[in-house]
């Protein structure tokens, strides 16, 4: 991990152009198993190249960036977005249908626009880990906020990978898992239509990914993660609940504690995060702006083998 509170500059100009808005960028480490706040840079204002790299780079060091006061509009979202690659579209419908499908407003307001008292995503979960090409990161803006509470904790999978006795790691070689979106739909009680099940093929990773860009190895867990390819079915849930007990553990563990303006981006690839539930959400709205950007396949990826069910 990079030297908490390096100051580099990040405004400087080429071929004579202007420098950016912001000359300088800081990196402050929030904790110490990962996140830094990005200091000294308007999202609003598109990023020159120096600090568009710095950004990656922090990214690639610390998973979670947390860019503070920020006020960006949806379409400044979406634009902040693309300069990291390319926008995922959402398929959970949009609350208000405007002009921005590439935006999906996560909240626990009910259809009367009130607090609900439900809050989703509250499991441990990578992002779109059931897709051909899972996501790369998730940039989520704070809109309105409880008055405490409703934190977003985010558990690090280089970390668990890291920590696991070598026998461990050498018994999860090639070991594959099967990501899921029916059937983790399934468990949390909700029917999925025929046609949604056989657009979402479950899809087959290794369990110990190798990041793309880090070429680090972490685990590739999280709710979506239904069981182990050619393992049977029962041994394999409770191998994936074991692995995930473990890197859930509290010292692999940050915890976002929300403030008005918080822009976070994160790392899909090497973390897990969930929403807490720590507020009155009956009573108190919590709405974010979330925008995702598609990853590529994990090595091998392919649609899943069947489950293997023990014979009776
Ligand atoms: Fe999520």
């Amino acid at each position: 991990m990079s030297t908490p509170q390096a100051t580099v500059p990040s405004g400087a100009s080429r071929l004579g152009a202007p420098a950016a808005a912001n000359a300088t960028l800081q990196i402050r480490a929030l904790s110490p198993v990962m996140a830094a706040e990005v200091i000294g840079q308007d999202l609003r204002q598109p990023l020159d190249d120096a600090t568009r790299q710095r950004v990656h780079r922090a990214f690639l060091d610390y998973q979670v960036l947390v860019f503070r006061d920020q006020t960006l509009d949806k379409a400044q979202q979406i634009a902040f977005t693309q300069q990291f690659g390319q926008l995922e579209e959402h398929r959970a419908r949009n609350r208000g249908g405007d002009d921005f499908p590439l935006l999906h407003v996560v909240n626990n307001l009910g259809a009367d626009g009130r607090p609900s008292g439900e809050v989703k995503s509250t499991a441990w979960h990578t992002d779109k880990s059931f897709r051909p090409a899972p996501a790369l990161a998730t940039i989520l803006h704070a809109v309105t906020l409880p008055p405490d509470g409703g934190d977003t904790c985010f558990a690090n999978m280089y970390a668990a990978y890291d920590a696991l006795p070598d026998a461990d790691k050498a018994a999860l070689a090639g070991v594959r898992v099967v990501h899921s979106w029916p059937m983790s739909r399934e468990q949390g009680g909700r029917a999925m239509p025929a046609d949604e099940i056989r657009a979402n093929p479950p899809m087959s990773h290794a369990l110990v990914r190798v990041h793309p860009e880090t070429h680090r190895k972490c685990l590739y867990l999280g709710v979506h993660a239904a069981y182990l390819e050619d393992v049977p079915f029962d041994a394999g849930r409770a191998r994936i609940l074991a692995l995930e007990a473990h890197a859930t553990q509290p010292q692999f563990v940050y915890r976002h504690r929300w403030t008005p303006g918080d822009v976070l981006m994160w790392d899909n690839r090497c973390l897990l995060h969930r929403a807490d539930t720590n507020f009155d959400a009956g009573q108190h709205p919590r709405v974010l702006h979330r925008t995702c950007l598609v990853g590529t396949p994990t090595e091998g990826q392919r649609i899943a083998r069947e489950p293997v069910y023990a014979q009776a």
